[in-house]
C-alpha cells in the first residue's frame, strides 16, 4: 500500500543516513586496504564491512523478516517478500583517496533482488562528504534533502553532460574503452564522478543531463534507478531490455533513445574488442 511504501522510504533513508554519520566519522587520514576483490583497484575497506553491518541492523532491527542483499556479505533471504539491496559505500575509490563523492545507497524492492524483474518501491542515497540526501518512493516522487525532484528540460545529445563509470576489470575497460571513444565526440562532454548511485541521483537532480554503465551490480542501481525514475528520467538497458549489469542508460525520456542508439550501434552492452 503506499502507507508502507512511504513507511519503507523513511527507514531506507534512516539506516542510509547512520551508516553515513558512521562512514563520515570514521574515515582516516589514511585509509586502510583490507582486502581486495577483483583487482588491486577493487578496494574493500574496513569501513565498508562495518556499514554493511550498521544497515543490516537498523533494516532487520525494525523488519526481521525481510530479506538483504549487500555487497559485502551477499544475499541473506527473508519471509516477507520485501528485499533491503543495500551498497554500504558506492564510490570505495573515492572514499580511499578523500575524494568528496561516495555515498550510501539503501533501496527495499519487491520480488527476487534481480533488476530484471524486480519492482523497487523506496530508497535512499545518502552522500557521505557533503550529506545530500535522495529519497524515492514508488508511485511518491523523488526528492533531495526533502524538496521534490523533478527533470529538467530535455537537452539534445550534443548539449548533454554525460556521466559514466568503468568496471575493475582490464578486458571490460578495453571495451568500455572503446564505447567512451563512439560517445566522446558527440556529447558536451564526459563525467566520471566514480559513484554509480550518485550519477543516477545526479541525473534526477540535473548535475548530469545523461548515464550510460555496463556493468553494474544490482547495489548498485536499486535506490538510485527509483530516484530518479520518480524524477521522470527514463532508465532502461539497450534493444529493449531493462536496466542492469549488461547496460544501464539514464535520462530524459527525449534523450534517451538517441544515446541508446550510440551505444547499440556501438555494441556497448559487450565486451568484445570490436
Ligand atoms: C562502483 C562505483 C563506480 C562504478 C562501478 C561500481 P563500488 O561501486 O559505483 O562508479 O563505475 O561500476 O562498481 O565498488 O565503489 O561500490
Amino acid at each position: 500500500t503506499p502507507d508502507e511504501v512511504a513507511a519503507l522510504a523513511v527507514l531506507a533513508e534512516r539506516a542510509a543516513r547512520e551508516a553515513g554519520a558512521l562512514v563520515r566519522g570514521g574515515r582516516p587520514d589514511r585509509v586502510d586496504v583490507s582486502a581486495t576483490k577483483s583487482s588491486p583497484v577493487d578496494v574493500v575497506t574496513e569501513m565498508d564491512l562495518a556499514s554493511e553491518r550498521l544497515l543490516v541492523q537498523v533494516l532487520l532491527g525494525e523488519r526481521p523478516d525481510d530479506g538483504v542483499l549487500g555487497e559485502e556479505d551477499g544475499l541473506r533471504a527473508g519471509t516477507s517478500g520485501v528485499t533491503w539491496v543495500v551498497d554500504p559505500i558506492d564510490g570505495t575509490v573515492n572514499y580511499l583517496y578523500g575524494v568528496p563523492a561516495y555515498a550510501v545507497s539503501v533501496a527495499a524492492v519487491v520480488g527476487d533482488p534481480d533488476p530484471a524483474t524486480w519492482t523497487v518501491v523506496a530508497g535512499a542515497v545518502h552522500a557521505v562528504p557533503d550529506g545530500r540526501t535522495w529519497t524515492a518512493a514508488r508511485g511518491h516522487g523523488a526528492r533531495l534533502d526533502g524538496r521534490a525532484l523533478t527533470i529538467g528540460e530535455p537537452r539534445p545529445l550534443a548539449q548533454s553532460l554525460c556521466g559514466t563509470g568503468f568496471g575493475y576489470r582490464a578486458e571490460r575497460r578495453r571495451a568500455q574503452a572503446r564505447v567512451l571513444g563512439h560517445v566522446l565526440p558527440l556529447v558536451r562532454d564526459i563525467r566520471r564522478i566514480g559513484s554509480a548511485a550518485m550519477d543516477l541521483c545526479s541525473v534526477a537532480s540535473g548535475q548530469l543531463d545523461v548515464y550510460y554503465e555496463r556493468g553494474l551490480n544490482p547495489w548498485d542501481l536499486a535506490a538510485a534507478s527509483l530516484v530518479a525514475e520518480e524524477a521522470g528520467a527514463a532508465v532502461v538497458g539497450l534493444r529493449g531490455t531493462r536496466a542492469g549489469a549488461a547496460m544501464t542508460v539514464a535520462g530524459h525520456p527525449d534523450t534517451v533513445p538517441a544515446l541508446v542508439e550510440v551505444l547499440e550501434a556501438a555494441g556497448a552492452d559487450s565486451d568484445e574488442p570490436a
